[in-house]
């Protein structure tokens, strides 16, 4: 089973079973708790409830969505805590996607100074990204993830029969980062990945595990986000304002699908200033078209996306700040480009459809 070794946990990518169990009766803690949403509660918990049993965990569920990443839910979290008697020995697991991760790591983190949690992610993205990287938060103030903090989990329990509950779609969008990892890190994986064009026969034990190894790299180098972590970043500044527009509109994207669409427009970009080769561009553009399709990204939009690019926090100044890919499989942060290219990019993109 792929276990990947870091300085203070482990990042387990396997069904979880008796090691799993066996490793937390281990830890001794004094009490367990569980922290779902309504569908992980429905879909995701039958596949371990009764190995916990013996734990005789208190389970506390909230309701799905990001709408609800929110102080009012975490007042809730902690209330249910309390009245658990629990304190800082105990352990909470958070079993759901990025929000329940981001959301219940934060509570976790801050309840009585900090009690352990282990992040058991159920969708793609959260096993290949939001579980990596130790940031935790909620929305606040209108900003996403504008209140949290940086810490690790005990452990990272990253299981692929969760997926089998998850819809084509969400599995479709957290395979964009991926993507990303792989084209920013990785040429031999981006040459493997084009060979994917349906993602029903995958082996994701195996994927999610080379791809977290990429992430896990990077932010080893850079745990608080001074540097090279903001690879990362790449078909985010671009993507990010995307996703902000169509979340607006009657037809909103997942973030996997905008970033997809961001990534075309910062490999265009890429091209025009950091020499991606044509052949490359043309490459990248395709297999996105052929994983996502074309988003009718409307004409006029422009100067909306760009206000929304110039409010980025990734910004260090007044310049719109990029990661771009001089060549599959490597990165250069700290890029910028003027408004009129960002706007050529969307051009370029529009022109696909
Ligand atoms: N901390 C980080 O580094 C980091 C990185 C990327 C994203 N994020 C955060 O992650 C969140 C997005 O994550 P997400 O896409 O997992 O969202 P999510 O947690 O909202 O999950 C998506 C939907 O799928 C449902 N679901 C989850 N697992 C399921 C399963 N196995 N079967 C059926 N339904 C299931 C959820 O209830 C939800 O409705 C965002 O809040 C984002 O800010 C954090
Ligand atoms: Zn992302």
């Amino acid at each position: 089973m792929p276990v990947l070794q870091l300085d203070h946990y482990d990042i387990d990518i396997s069904p979880i079973g008796t090691d799993h169990l066996r490793w937390l009766a281990a830890q001794e803690f004094a009490g367990i708790a569980v922290l779902t949403d309504d569908n992980t509660a429905q879909h995701c918990l039958p596949l371990i409830k009764e190995q916990l049993a013996v734990f005789q965990p208190h389970y506390i569920t909230v309701p799905a969505g990001e709408k609800h990443k929110t102080l009012e839910t975490c007042q809730h979290i902690w209330e249910q805590l309390f009245q658990a008697g629990a304190g800082r020995n105990w352990c909470l697991l958070n079993l759901g996607g990025g929000v329940i991760g981001d959301m219940g790591g934060f509570c976790a983190g801050t309840f009585k100074r900090g009690m352990d949690f282990i992040q058991i992610p159920t969708t793609l993205l959260s096993q290949v990204d939001a579980s990596v990287g130790g940031k935790l938060g909620i929305d606040f103030y209108g900003v996403k993830n504008s209140i949290g903090l940086f810490r690790d989990p005990r452990a990272v329990w990253a299981d692929a029969r969760f997926f089998q509950t998850l819809s084509a779609r969400e599995l479709r969008s957290g395979f964009a980062e991926i993507i990303k990892h792989a084209l920013i890190a990785d040429v031999q994986q981006w040459q493997e990945l084009q060979q994917i064009t349906h993602l029903e026969s995958i082996d994701w034990s195996e994927w999610v595990a080379r791809s977290v190894s990429i992430k896990q790299e990077i932010v080893k180098e850079d745990p608080h986000e001074k540097g090279i972590r903001k690879a990362l970043n790449f078909g985010h500044t671009i993507g990010h304002a995307i996703e902000s527009y169509f979340l607006e509109t009657a037809t909103p994207l997942l973030h996997g699908e905008a970033i997809a669409a961001g990534m075309i427009c910062e490999a265009w970009l890429s091209a025009k200033q950091l020499g991606l080769s044509k052949p490359k561009l043309t490459a990248i553009t395709d297999y996105f078209l052929t994983i996502y399709g074309h988003q009718a990204i409307p004409e006029g939009i422009d100067e909306l996306l760009l206000s929304t690019m110039r409010q980025d926090k990734k910004n260090e100044d007044t310049r719109i700040n990029f990661s771009l890919i001089p060549a599959a499989g490597k990165v250069a942060v700290n890029q910028t480009a003027t408004e009129e290219e960002i706007v050529g990019s969307l051009v370029y993109y529009r022109a696909l459809g």
